[in-house]
């Protein structure tokens, strides 16, 4: 795709990822093209974005919020979308060439799939789709003839990395991981982490959601399930290693031997751009290494009995089928109650992990079906925080 200049649905544009990639569409010296921009809750935002990008479409995607909104100063040339299916209608329109899921949670399932059903190339922040639908995903996929690019650091640094050699001459690959903020606590210290102190990530700076999964680690278990089906491999094909500083964003392992890696600042900049550029490489607005000062990378294995939810990610990404949307939906109830204060954070993982274990297993659900568990998942967490113990 090289025609110019580029158009970009960028679903979710109020949060951290959405608001990287504006600032590598800003900086991209009109290449690129917000078209559409959408929000949930943050409109204030959303409305300060149409003044800046001018998108022919705005979208609210939250009826409730955005009904009671005072709309009346958006540019003429926008077209305010609130109406429910919005983000599923925009992703459909023929001006749109690709489309960045930048939306958090399995809210995001739909537009993804609506876009891909719609042939566009797509930029994939919202690893959940993948989590909860991955092989229904990657066959609609191959049928429409559509390329999902990761943005996910750790699946950008793989792709990229792929390049190198032919899909049978991948022997497996390496998802690097920071480690979190708990990189360090003992076990029994793990009972008493505050919000706040799982808020702060030593090398990211993210959403809510994934800062907290970042700390349970259950983000790496997602990633594992994303990376089984979006590169095709199996669960032994890929490992887990703790790299604190977050410069090495994965490697992959050919069979000859050698290991391919992708370097840069921890920055989604560079991801994003790689995704929506993809094939072409430009100059961008991140920041770049810095080789003229000493560096060090450690790597060593993760601790399995402290971050139990990498065995979680492992079982989903071997039996596929509802495994995945019952582990993301179960983790995505747990960490709004532990945000609420309701859940601790030592009980996020468990309460996944005995839905887990009381769903009905379905080996190949359609994407109905999972939308259905999604919510059963979700009720399963609701009841789990009622009657656990505190
Ligand atoms: N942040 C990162 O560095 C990073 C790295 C790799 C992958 N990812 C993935 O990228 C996705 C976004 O992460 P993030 O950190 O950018 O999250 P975030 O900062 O929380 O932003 C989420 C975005 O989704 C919108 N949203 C929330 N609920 C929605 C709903 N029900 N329907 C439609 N839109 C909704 C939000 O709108 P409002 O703000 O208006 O509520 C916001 O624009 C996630 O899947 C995450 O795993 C993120």
């Amino acid at each position: 795709m090289n025609k110019l200049p580029r158009n970009i649905a960028v679903l979710g544009s109020t949060g951290s990822i959405g608001q990287s990639a504006l600032a590598v569409i800003a900086a991209s010296n009109g290449r690129l093209r917000a078209i559409a921009l959408s929000a949930h809750n943050r409109l204030e935002a959303l409305e300060a974005q149409s003044h800046k990008f001018h998108p022919r479409w705005l979208i609210a995607s939250n009826p409730d919020t955005s009904k009671a909104y005072d709309w009346s100063t958006i540019p003429d040339e926008c077209e305010l979308v609130w109406r429910e299916g919005g983000l599923e209608r925009i992703v459909r329109e023929e001006e749109v060439d690709v489309v960045l899921t930048a939306i958090v949670g399995s809210a995001g399932l739909a537009a993804t799939w609506a876009a891909i059903d719609a042939g566009k190339q797509i930029a994939l922040a919202n690893k959940e789709s993948l989590v909860i639908a991955g092989p229904l995903i990657m066959d609609l996929a191959k049928q429409r003839r559509v390329s999902i690019i990761p943005v996910d650091s750790e699946h950008s640094a793989v792709f990229q990395a792929m390049a190198s050699g032919r899909q049978k001459e991948v022997a497996g690959i390496v998802l690097t991981a920071s480690g979190g903020p708990f990189r360090n606590r003992l076990l029994d210290e793990l009972a008493t982490v505050t919000v706040e102190e799982a808020l702060v990530h030593p090398t990211w700076n993210m959403g809510k959601k994934i800062t907290v999964d970042s700390a349970t680690m259950m983000n790496k278990a997602l990633e594992i399930i994303e990376a089984r089906w979006l590169f095709d491999l199996t669960p032994e094909q890929i490992r887990v290693v703790i790299h604190p500083q977050s410069i090495v964003h994965s490697f992959v392992e050919f069979i000859d031997g050698s290991v391919i890696a992708q370097l840069s600042p921890p920055d989604m900049k560079i991801p994003i751009q790689y995704a929506l550029n993809y094939p072409y490489r430009h100059a961008g607005p991140a920041e770049r290494m810095d080789w003229t000062s000493r560096m060090a990378f450690d790597f060593e294995p993760a601790d399995w009995d402290r971050f139990p939810a990498l065995a979680l990610g492992y079982e989903a990404a071997r039996r596929g089928g509802t495994t995945g949307a019952v582990l993301s939906a179960a983790n995505e109830a747990a960490v709004s109650a532990f945000l609420r204060r309701r859940l601790r954070f030592h009980e996020i993982v468990p309460a996944c992990q005995s839905v887990l274990l009381a769903h009905t297993f379905d080996a190949n659900p359609t994407l109905d079906e999972l939308f259905q568990i999604d919510r059963w998942a979700r009720e399963e967490i609701d009841h789990w925080v009622c009657t656990s113990s505190r």
